[in-house]
């Protein structure tokens, strides 16, 4: 088959691998090859049992691959044969020397662009798909124009927004796709080709443009702002706590405002993921960097209450469990940073499992995908935590059940049985507020929630 042009991605992750699923799934006349360093990664991409969950994935990278859609290891060739290369590789945050724990490791980014000089041998555009600090094309144009051989390459900015969990429906009903570029001709020449791509299958009123720096901070301010709504709510939780106001009460009179509106307002034990964390220390680290103290501080705050979140569950359950844990079986329902995904990268499950390791509990993990994470998560730990994918198996002999995830099928157990095959007095601290709390408590539990009175029998 004759292809209208070659598209690669670098990075074959939670990112590249759905992203380029979508655009082979959608434009067929576009050759898509996803190319990653990890070889098992790949492997698993040509596999039957494919590298990441999301409720949909599978279909369409099965009813793709192999006609034009392609995962390999063969880096070099795809940098040679491509028109257009996507660069989705990992951005985590530094962990090493100036910056430590705050800016963007750019290692993985900067050894993509040299290896784009290296083997390109036509004109190219690149296509910044992780997310970024601003500024950062900058440096990728002058990596790429650094050697002259006559070759020119255009710089786009176009991050992705997508949600894991909700990867396919995003991808394929964005709220918007961002393209961001130079405003010189062939930067506009540029975008119009990206433009056209999105357009086979996004309303162009969805896709908008913009000049390349902002559209690499838009990236970050959006994280940054949707992490600030839950601190916001999850600060007020702590309020709500002291003083017998119930937090979802409170959540749908706020939101009921149309000028704020009622998502991300549900309270929790905290939010996680690779994201929002990692973007978040990033503009902060950026705005040191320009000296706004002020602005860093406040963006700060954030991180701080998501951590302050984590640790008041354990000392929720520390608390209500008569101040000592040691010996006690705890059973957390989900792993998982959040609902459908096997993904527990930053998950609040890491911190509260280790917290309670530390207390000498015993813990019992249930997570209907993410298990096997877990395991890697939580390896070299010193204390018994058992892994069971079946929640009714794990909560046996238990004292306490945490909700860590909201995963639709906590809500739908049977807590009956469950109550009858627990440790008395049996508790429930539900780090989701997804559970019916009235009815858990006439079942026996003594239950807490967050930021809502808890119901004991004591
Ligand atoms: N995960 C999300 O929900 C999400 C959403 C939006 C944006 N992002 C951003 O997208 C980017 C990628 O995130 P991810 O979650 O897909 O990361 P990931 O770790 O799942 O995948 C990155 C992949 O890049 C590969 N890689 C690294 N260096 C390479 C190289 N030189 N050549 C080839 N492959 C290389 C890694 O082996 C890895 O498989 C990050 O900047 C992230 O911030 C992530």
């Amino acid at each position: 088959m004759i292809f209208e042009k070659n598209i690669l991605c670098i990075g074959a992750g939670y990112v590249g691998g759905p992203t380029m699923a979508m655009i082979a799934h959608k434009c067929r006349q576009y050759k898509i090859m996803v190319v990653d360093i990890n070889a098992d990664r790949i492997a698993q991409w040509n596999s039957d049992d494919i590298p990441i969950y999301e409720p949909g994935l599978d279909e369409i990278v099965k009813a793709s691959r192999g006609i034009n859609l392609f995962f390999s290891t063969k880096i070099e060739q795809g940098i040679k044969e491509s028109d257009i290369i996507f660069v989705s590789v990992n951005t985590p945050t530094k962990t090493f020397g100036a910056g430590a724990g705050m800016a963007a490791d750019l290692q993985y980014w900067e050894k993509t662009a040299r290896q784009i000089r290296e083997y390109a041998e036509s004109d190219k555009i690149i296509v910044e798909k992780s997310t970024l600090p601003v500024k950062t094309a900058l440096a990728m144009e002058r990596i790429l124009t650094s050697t002259d051989n006559g070759i020119h390459f255009d710089i786009l900015s176009n991050p992705e927004f997508l949600a894991e969990g909700t990867a396919i429906k995003d991808l394929e009903n964005p709220d918007r796709v961002l393209i961001g570029s130079q405003e010189t001709p062939s930067g506009l020449r540029a975008r119009d080709e990206l433009v056209k791509i999105y357009a086979q299958w996004v309303p162009l009123e969805h896709i908008i443009t913009s000049n390349i720096w902002s559209s690499e901070l838009s990236k970050l301010v959006s994280n940054a702002f949707l992490a600030q709504r839950i601190s916001s709510i999850n600060s007020i939780s702590a309020l709500c706590e002291k003083t017998d106001a119930d937090i979802s009460e409170v959540a749908r009179a706020v939101g009921m405002d149309s000028r704020l509106g009622n998502r991300f307002l549900n309270s929790s034990v905290g939010f996680g993921g690779s994201c929002f964390k990692k973007d978040i220390l990033n503009l902060v680290y950026l705005c040191r960097n320009y000296g706004l103290d002020e602005v860093a501080d406040y963006w700060e705050g954030v991180v701080a209450i998501n951590d302050y979140q984590e640790e008041r569950f354990v000392l929720k359950i520390l608390n209500a469990m008569f101040n000592t844990l040691a010996g006690k079986k705890i059973c957390l329902f989900g792993f998982a940073f959040k609902a459908d995904t096997g993904d527990t990268r930053e998950s609040p499950a890491i911190f509260i499992s280790k917290r309670l390791i530390e207390e000498r509990s015993e813990l019992a993990i249930t997570d209907p995908k993410a298990l096997k994470n877990a395991m890697i998560d939580l390896n070299g730990l010193d204390g018994e935590i058992k892994y069971i994918e079946d929640p009714y198996e794990a909560a046996i002999g238990s004292d306490a059940i945490a909700v860590m995830t909201e995963w639709g099928v906590y809500k739908d157990i049977d807590y009956e049985k469950v109550f009858r095959s627990m440790a008395k007095p049996a508790f429930i601290f539900d780090g989701r507020n997804i559970l019916d709390h009235k009815k858990l408590f006439e079942v026996g539990f003594n239950v807490f929630p967050i930021g809502k009175p808890a119901l004991t029998h004591f």
